[in-house]
């Protein structure tokens, strides 16, 4: 049994103190750390997927750094992941240690307590929507080929179709992309893909494959009939991995859950 935790969303701003339309993301980020060290659980690793410094700024990166320190010693590695907002020199150098990579999609994957994470880059640059290039794909499936542990796939954008009750469609993803990815990943011990993007908390199961949206700690989105509308509210989301089962619990924090704006679809 592996339990794990899934953070998303922070969009740390270049210094501590500085608030934008949502808030404090420093404060949100503090206060969903407490609210995960209040668990009393240990995780066997954390995965953040993405957006975690506002235009990949190298300061943004440092908080981070200090957040990332904070949730490691709860337990376990902290595995980031590269968000649309997030800039890949810089977030290599400053949360992966690594240098003069260049552009490249950062892509690795890592097998903690019986589990492999593999995490995949979806920045697509210029644009908000999500694509896989490079050799990910190749990668992903030559790796998923050889039947090994049971594997989470964690990317920042969401590789699905999300259905709206209006009757509309939701899609942030490259379509000949997603195709790839959504038959590679069908059939593979893959147990469930995460992502964030989103800013909400939010499952979708297609042909077999669950793919989990975790909860932001920015804010929270919820795509109404006629509107978009963005709540202060901030949370993280717990795992727990059993044989072939898997247990999603969001922990949501919100004062009141204040309505920030609202934009029409
Ligand atoms: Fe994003």
């Amino acid at each position: 049994m592996t339990t794990f935790f899934h953070f998303s969303d922070f969009h740390i701003l270049p210094e501590k103190g500085m608030v934008r339309e949502e808030g404090n993301p420093c404060n949100k980020i503090e206060k969903i750390i407490q609210l995960a060290e209040d668990t009393g659980v240990k995780p066997a690793f954390s995965i953040i997927t993405g957006d975690i410094s506002q235009n990949g700024s190298t300061s943004g990166y440092k908080i981070a750094q200090e957040y990332i320190s904070q949730i490691e010693s709860l337990g376990g590695p902290v595995l980031p992941v590269m968000g649309n907002v997030d800039n890949r020199t810089r977030f290599r150098e400053n949360l992966l240690r690594e240098k003069n990579s260049g552009e490249t999609p950062c892509y690795y994957s890592k097998t903690i307590d019986g589990v492999r994470v593999m995490v995949l880059d979806s920045q697509n640059p210029g644009k908000e929507t999500g694509a896989l290039l490079g050799e990910q794909l190749n990668w992903l499936e030559k790796e998923l080929s050889v039947d090994v542990e049971p594997t989470i796939i964690a990317l920042h954008h969401p590789p699905f179709k999300l259905h709206l009750p209006n009757g509309g469609t939701h899609l942030v993803f490259d379509p000949e992309n997603m195709e790839r990815f959504q038959k590679i990943v069908k059939n593979s011990n893959v147990v469930a893909v995460l992502c964030g993007h989103l800013h909400q908390s939010l499952i979708s199961m297609s042909e077999g494959v669950y793919y989990i949206v975790g909860c932001a700690a920015l804010s929270e989105l919820f795509i109404g009939m006629k509107e978009y509308r963005t709540y202060d509210s901030s949370g993280f989301t717990q795992y727990t991995l059993h044989e072939d089962q898997i247990t999603v619990r969001p922990v949501i924090y919100t004062e009141g859950r204040p309505l920030i704006k609202t934009r029409s679809i």
